[in-house]
């Protein structure tokens, strides 16, 4: 199993670049990709170059499949915390992707739901390319400490180190949803590509541990070495040394 490739950038801005190469590239290779993107703040430089070369005729994504990859559970219709919505914004209008190529998450995260959905995904070759950040406890998704590399999609429970840190967002902790649905931890490591974003000293110390401290399930991030694809790591510098 090839180790995660790591590529230490400058800044936010020449991540989003270089984690826009690869997706293009990937993409351009073939355009009918199945593709999980994050939400969160990391990715977003990277989902405004896409839409800027998408505007310049440089980049069409018309015909991915988007695996939707989490959401808080239960949310009402127009929820503003819907990560479904904020996947909307950042990514599925400014490059012309329409709702129906998306294969959304069982809202209400039902089992039988769930395992349906994992179904569906293998019948239809899995994922292509998973883009990812981590959190600072190591979650994948919200795939949260414990996760086991063979988690399968299903609700979690959040921990109030992702509720404090999804605050930000929100406005209070109490704002914050608890339980979320989240793609399992074994069709995301069964992805043929997978591209972890990092970015800010905040991230310092949890991409060093997933990358060099014991594997296992109290670093859900930790089993990207164990992941069945290629894994490239796109780090800045503030994620990557000491300041
Ligand atoms: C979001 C997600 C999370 C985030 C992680 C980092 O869909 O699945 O795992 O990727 O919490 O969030 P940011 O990028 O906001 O630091």
């Amino acid at each position: 199993m090839p180790q995660p490739a790591v590529e230490v950038v400058d800044d936010a801005p020449a991540l989003a670049r270089a984690a826009a190469d690869v997706v293009a590239a990937f993409v351009a290779a073939d355009p009918d990709r199945t593709v999980v993107p994050a939400t969160g703040e990391t990715p977003l430089g990277l989902y405004a170059e896409l839409a800027e070369r998408h505007r310049a005729g440089r980049f069409d994504a018309s015909s991915l499949t988007i695996v939707q990859l989490d959401d808080y559970r239960g949310l009402g219709p127009g929820d503003r915390r819907s990560l479904y919505g904020w996947m909307d914004r950042a990514l599925l209008r400014p490059l012309a992707i329409a709702d129906d190529r998306v294969l959304r998450l069982p809202a209400d995260g039902d089992p039988d739901a769930c395992a349906a959905f994992d179904r569906e995904l293998e019948a239809r070759g899995g994922i292509d390319l998973a883009i990812l950040g981590v959190g600072e406890n190591g979650h994948l998704g919200f795939n949260e400490p414990p996760s086991a590399a063979g988690s399968p999609t299903r609700i979690v429970a959040l921990t109030r180190a992702t509720i404090a840190a999804n605050a930000r967002y929100w406005g209070s902790d109490t704002d914050v949803p608890t339980e979320a649905v989240t793609l399992g931890l074994r069709p995301l490591l069964a992805s043929r590509r997978i591209l972890l974003l990092a970015s800010g000293p905040r991230k310092r110390e949890i991409v060093h541990r997933a990358l060099d401290g014991p594997m296992g399930d109290d670093v859900p991030a930790s089993f990207l070495r164990r992941a069945e694809g290629e894994v490239t790591v796109i780090v800045d510098r503030a994620a990557w040394e000491p300041a």
